[in-house]
């Protein structure tokens, strides 16, 4: 590992997610490493960006690829175990993962059931499905706010839209979980193991719905990708499948942070709370700054295809480069020295990096801030005296990081 060395120690900077307290608050080490390292250089594989200036400039670079296939400098203890555990396992070619032109006919053909007015018209089925949590919740008297609503709203949502049949919710959130923690920059090789049985898993299931859905065809997202693939060449059988898959994941894996550590967020500051509870006009504002706030996705990657110059330092062409999006979005250069607080009423919040930047803007963000704003400021509005009880457990994740468990009593 090379990184610069701080002065008082000359001991070099070495960002370790994996320290004590790193969960319930990153945002000291993040400081840390925007002070001392912003662009650093992790064991020679891998580079981190950590200001809101060099991660914007990163993600928008249209010379930078997401496709792994091109990464050339390679971590090599990483490498060791994904190759043994994904040696069966054809490489993903969900768009996420895929440059133009790929991507632009993928993203194409996606983005039709993402135009602004079909995710505006969602707005009554997601505020059914809130209001029944909610009725649960007023019953009890309590709530485990993830299990009861952070988790199944966007995973209900996004199964509404695809038209999935019902599954063993359960276990595809566990198959979810498990593949999701390879976006993780550090993985145990038992994990890297977990994630590839589950990708087999969850490839196995959605050949099988995608089969399904061809004999019982409706009017959703699942049947207009099924007949773009059986229109021609537009979308391969392959492609059909990861695209679902992202879709299905991602539709469901960040929001769920939004909407559980926004809440955990909110209750913890009263005042805060007070100001969404009471002022509807502030409501897009809020969920932005708390987006900024929370970053369900702390980190993003893109990856060098020519010697690329950041912050002072050279990076070789074929280099994994981690956005740091938490990091830029709590950077005080940018947001002022307020940048760990919540305040709803900042101005501009909605200039997070959150969702990204550039051609891989999140294709799910107008969804993401709907379910988050009917989920949250209804919750508040209903339980004005909600309060948590107990103590928050934190989902051990270091890229999807939020909350798992939060006991709640609603009144
Ligand atoms: C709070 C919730 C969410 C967050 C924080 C989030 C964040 C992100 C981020 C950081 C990226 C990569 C952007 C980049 O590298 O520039 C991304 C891509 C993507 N997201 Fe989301 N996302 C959320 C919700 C959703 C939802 C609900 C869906 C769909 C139902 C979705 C679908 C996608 C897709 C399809 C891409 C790939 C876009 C592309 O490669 O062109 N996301 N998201």
């Amino acid at each position: 590992m090379t990184g610069t060395t701080t002065d008082a120690a000359s001991t070099p900077l070495f960002f370790n997610p994996l320290q004590d307290g790193y969960a319930s608050s990153p945002w000291s080490h993040f400081d840390e490493m925007r002070n001392g390292d912003p662009v650093h250089d992790s064991f020679g594989a891998r580079w981190f960006l950590f200001r809101y200036e060099d991660v914007t400039r990163l993600l928008r670079d249209p010379s930078l690829s997401v496709d792994d296939e091109n990464i050339t400098v390679h971590d090599e203890l990483r490498l060791a175990a994904f190759d043994e555990a994904f040696a069966d396992i054809e490489p993903t070619r969900s768009m996420l993962g895929r440059d133009a032109p790929d991507h632009t006919r993928l993203r194409r053909l996606v983005s039709k059931a993402f135009t602004p007015s079909t995710i505006a018209a969602l707005r009554p089925v997601i505020q059914e499905m809130v209001n029944t949590a909610l009725d649960a919740m007023d019953e009890r008297g309590s709530t485990e706010i993830v299990g009861d609503l952070a988790f199944p709203l966007p995973f209900d949502v996004i199964s509404v839209m695809l038209g999935m049949p019902e599954s063993d919710k359960q276990q595809v959130a566990q198959w979810s979980s498990a593949l999701v923690k390879t976006l993780d920059p550090i993985i145990t090789e038992e994990e890297v193991f977990a994630a590839a049985a589950a990708e087999r898993n969850m490839r196995a299931l959605l050949s099988e719905v995608i089969e399904w859905k061809r004999a019982n065809p409706a009017d959703d997202l699942l049947t207009a990708l099924i007949q773009a693939e059986e229109d021609g060449d537009r979308l391969t059988a392959t492609e059909l499948r990861d695209q679902v898959q992202l879709l299905f994941v991602a539709g469901h894996e960040t929001t769920v942070n939004l909407i559980g550590t926004g809440i955990h967020e909110l209750l913890q500051r009263p005042d805060q709370a007070a100001i969404l509870r009471d002022d509807p006009s502030v409501e897009v504002n809020a969920i932005d700054e708390l987006l900024r706030f929370v970053s369900p996705v702390q980190f993003s990657r893109r990856i060098t295809l020519q010697p690329f110059e950041v912050g002072g330092q050279q990076i070789q062409a074929g280099t994994f480069v981690m956005a740091g999006l938490a990091s830029a979005n709590h950077d005080p250069e940018k947001w002022g020295d307020d940048a760990d607080e919540i305040d709803l009423r900042r101005s501009s919040p909605a200039q997070h990096v959150s969702f990204g930047s550039g051609s891989h803007f999140c294709l799910g963000a107008s969804l993401a801030k709907l379910e988050a704003q009917v989920a949250i400021g209804s919750f508040l509005r209903r339980f004005p005296d909600a309060h948590a009880v107990g103590d928050v457990v934190w989902n051990g994740r270091i890229n999807l990081r939020g909350v798992e468990r939060l006991e709640i009593a609603v009144r």
